[in-house]
C-alpha cells in the first residue's frame, strides 16, 4: 500500500521471489471502485510483456508468482484470482477446496479456474454480499479453510483496505516511511525496507489507508489485537546478481571456496589463530549428553544429513537416524528427551521440514536447525540455530548451500566427538586445521571444470546414468544423481556400489554411463571390484578419484574408463565435500549443453512451501 504507483515494485518484488515458482505470474490493483489485473503464463518476463501492452496503475496492489498445485500452468489459473468484490493472492494449499467449491457452486457461484485459491475468493465474496463487512467476511472464511496458506486480499469497494493472514505458510510485513509492504519472503521487500514484522501462525493483519498515514492492526489466533516485534533485516540484494556468469548456478558453484571459508569462520573464533576455539553456536549444543541424534530434512539437505550419519557414528560414537521430513512427520516417530533432533534446510521454509520440526517441538524435545536463511520460519521456531554462510542461493538446484551444510555438520561432528571424549584436544586441532584449508582444496577441484565439460557433452544424449559410491560418498552419489535429474531431465539413479549385484547390475549395458566416486579410502578396493564388474558388462565408466586411486585404476588397465583425478589426499570429512563439486559441474554442463533452463528447471521451485 503506497502513495504512488505500486505496479513496478510489485513486479520487481516478484522477480526476487521467482525462485519460489515460475509457472505463471500476475498483479492486481484496487482503485476508484475497481479491481484491475494482468496475468500471464510462464515467467515474470511474460507478465512484463503483458504490462507493456496493457499498462496498469494503482497505489494499492498485490502480485504473485505461481508454482502450480491445483490446475495447469495457464494464465487462467494465474493469481491474483478475483470476483466482482475481491482479488486474492495465495500461497499454500486449501485442502478442503473441493467441498467448499461444491457448496459455492450450488449457491450459484461460477468458477473460472481449476485452482483451490478461487474458492477463497468466492467464499469471501459470498459472506461480503450478505454482511458488507470485509474483515468479518475474511474471518468467517478463514474458519472454513483447512490446509496451509497465506493470503493477501484487496477489495473493490474498500480501496483503503488490505487484509493478510497466514496459517502454515510464511508472511512478513515491511514498514517504510511512506509505504507498507507484505511479502512471503523478506527478500521480496529488501529493496525498499529492512524494518520487518513477521506474522505469527494464524495472525491476521488489517492494513488501512487512514488518509495521512497507513495503519496496521494485527489480530492473533484468539482475535485479540497484538503487537509483534520489529526486526531489522540484514539481507543485501546486491548479493543477488549473476555477475559475469551465464547462470546463477555456475556463479554459486564458484563461490564455494569463499562461502565455505566464511562458514568455517562463523563457527571458529579467530580462525587463523592456533589453537582454534569453537564458537558458542556449536559448544552450546547438548552434544555431550545425547544418546542419539535424529536428522530430518528433504532433498539435497537430506543427503547432507545422510553424510553426517557416517561422520557422527565414526567420530563421536553417537547413533544417528536420518529421516526424510515428509515420511518422519506421518510415521509416529519415537523421539525421547535424550535425543537431539537436527533439522537441515537451506530455505528454512520447506513445509515438510517445518511441520516435522513442529511435531518434535510438541513433544518438548529440543531442536537445532542448520539453516541458510536467518530470517526464516525454522530459524524463529528452533531452540538452536546454526546459520551457514552460503548467502542467497538463487539457482533452484542447491550447490553452495549443500557444501556449507556439510561443513557445518563436519564441525558439529568434531565438537560432538570432543565433547564425548572420543577426540583429544590435539586431534581436534588437527582436524580443524584440515577444515580450515578446505577452501583451497575446493579451488583445486574447480580446476577440473574443463575436463568435466568434455564428459558432460557425452551425457547430453543419454537416457539414463548410474552413480555409485560407498560410505560417505554414497550420499554424494545420490546428490549427483538428483542434480542430473533436476537440471537435465536425464534419468539418474545412485546406489551404494556394494548393492549393485543385488539387482541394479541388470541395467548395465554399453549405453549406460556409470559415474563412480572412488577416493582412496577404506572402501576403495571394494569399489574397484564393483567397477570391474560393470566394465565386464560393457558400461562406460567415469571414475572420480584421487592420485593414489587413479594410479590403481590405471594399474588394472580398465577399458572404457575415463578418470578424473582430484589431487587431494583422502580425508573422511573433506572427501564428500570435495567430491560434491564434480557432481555439480557434471550436472551443470550436461544441462547447459542440452539447453535446458539451468537456473529454473521445469516443474521445480526453490522453496517448497506446499506439501
Ligand atoms: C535440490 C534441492 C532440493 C532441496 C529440498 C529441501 O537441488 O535444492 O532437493 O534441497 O527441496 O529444501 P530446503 O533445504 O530449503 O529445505
Amino acid at each position: 500500500m503506497s502513495r504512488s504507483n505500486v505496479v513496478e515494485r510489485l513486479v520487481e518484488g516478484l522477480k526476487r521471489l521467482e525462485y519460489r515458482g515460475y509457472d505463471s505470474a500476475g498483479v492486481a490493483i484496487t482503485t476508484d471502485n475497481l479491481i484491475d489485473r494482468r496475468r500471464a503464463a510462464g515467467k515474470i518476463i511474460n507478465l512484463e510483456a503483458e504490462l507493456a501492452k496493457n499498462p496498469l496503475n494503482g497505489n494499492k496492489g498485490i502480485g504473485h508468482t505461481r508454482w502450480a498445485t491445483h490446475g495447469e500452468a495457464h494464465a487462467h489459473n494465474a493469481h491474483p484470482h478475483s470476483s466482482d468484490k475481491v482479488a486474492i493472492v495465495h500461497n499454500g494449499i486449501i485442502e478442503n477446496f473441493a467441498d467448499l467449491k461444491k457448496d459455492l457452486q450450488e449457491k450459484g457461484h461460477t468458477f473460472e479456474s481449476e485452482t483451490d485459491t478461487e474458492v477463497v475468493v468466492h467464499q469471501i465474496t459470498d459472506f461480503l454480499t450478505t454482511n458488507n463487512d470485509p474483515l468479518l467476511a475474511v474471518k468467517q472464511t478463514l474458519k472454513k479453510l483447512h490446509g496451509a496458506f497465506s493470503l493477501v486480499i484487496i477489495f473493490k469497494e474498500y480501496n483503503d483496505l488490505m487484509i493478510c493472514t497466514r496459517s502454515g505458510s510464511p508472511l512478513v510485513l515491511g514498514y517504510s516511511e511512506e509505504d507498507i509492504y507484505v511479502g512471503s519472503d523478506a527478500l521480496a521487500l529488501a529493496a525498499w525496507t529492512q524494518d520487518l514484522v513477521y506474522l505469527k501462525e494464524k495472525d491476521l493483519a488489517v492494513i488501512k489507508d487512514e488518509g495521512q498515514h497507513f495503519s496496521v492492526t494485527i489480530y492473533d489466533e484468539q482475535d485479540i489485537i497484538v503487537e509483534r516485534p520489529h526486526h531489522q533485516s540484514r539481507l543485501n540484494i546486491d548479493a543477488v546478481n549473476k555477475g559475469s556468469y551465464n547462470h546463477y548456478m555456475l556463479k554459486e558453484i564458484y563461490e564455494q571456496p569463499f562461502v565455505i571459508g566464511e562458514t568455517f569462520n562463523s563457527l571458529v573464533e579467530n580462525s587463523t589463530h592456533v589453537p582454534h576455539v569453537i564458537r558458542e553456536t556449536l559448544t552450546q549444543l547438548p552434544l555431550a549428553e545425547v544418546n542419539r541424534i535424529a536428522i530430518i530434512a528433504c532433498g539435497t539437505s537430506y543427503y547432507a544429513g545422510m553424510t553426517a550419519k557416517y561422520w557422527l557414528e565414526s567420530y563421536a560414537k553417537i547413533s544417528v537416524d536420518v529421516d526424510i521430513a515428509s515420511e518422519f512427520r506421518y510415521r509416529e516417530p519415537l523421539i525421547t528427551q535424550y535425543d537431539l533432533v537436527i533439522f537441515i534446510s537451506q530455505s528454512g521454509e520447506t513445509i515438510d521440514t517445518l511441520s516435522a520440526l513442529r511435531l518434535v517441538k510438541e513433544q518438548n524435545v529440543k531442536v537445532a536447525s542448520i539453516l541458510n536463511m536467518p530470517e526464516s520460519s525454522m530459524a524463529r521456531e528452533s531452540d538452536y540455530v546454526i546459520q551457514t554462510q552460503a548467502g542467497p542461493e538463487i539457482g533452484v538446484a542447491s550447490t553452495k548451500a549443500f557444501t556449507c551444510q556439510l561443513l557445518t555438520l563436519a564441525m558439529i561432528t568434531l565438537q560432538a566427538a570432543h565433547a564425548k571424549g572420543h577426540l583429544s584436544t590435539k586431534k581436534l586441532e588437527e582436524e580443524l586445521n584440515t577444515l580450515l584449508h578446505l577452501p583451497s582444496k575446493i579451488l583445486n577441484v574447480l580446476q577440473h571444470d574443463e575436463a568435466i565439460q568434455e564428459i558432460s557433452k557425452q551425457f547430453v544424449e543419454k537416457r539414463d546414468v548410474l552413480y555409485l559410491g560407498r560410505g560417505t560418498n554414497y550420499p554424494i552419489a545420490l546428490e549427483g544423481a538428483l542434480k542430473l535429474k533436476e537440471l537435465s531431465y536425464i534419468h539418474a539413479e545412485a546406489y551404494p556400489a556394494g548393492e549393485l549385484k543385488h539387482g541394479p547390475i541388470a541395467l548395465i549395458d554399453h549405453q549406460l554411463p556409470v559415474v563412480v566416486l572412488a577416493p582412496y579410502d577404506k572402501w576403495f578396493e571394494k569399489t574397484l571390484s564393483n567397477v570391474q564388474e560393470v566394465i565386464a558388462r560393457g558400461a562406460y565408466v567415469v571414475a572420480i578419484t584421487d592420485t593414489k586411486g587413479a594410479a590403481l585404476f590405471k594399474n588394472q588397465g580398465m577399458k572404457n574408463t575415463h578418470i578424473i583425478e582430484i589431487p587431494i589426499e583422502n580425508h573422511m570429512l573433506v572427501s564428500p565435500i570435495a567430491y560434491s563439486i564434480p557432481m555439480q559441474l557434471l550436472s551443470y554442463y550436461t544441462a547447459y549443453f542440452k539447453g535446458t533452463d539451468v537456473d529454473q528447471p521445469r516443474n521445480l521451485a526453490k522453496s517448497v512451501t506446499v506439501e
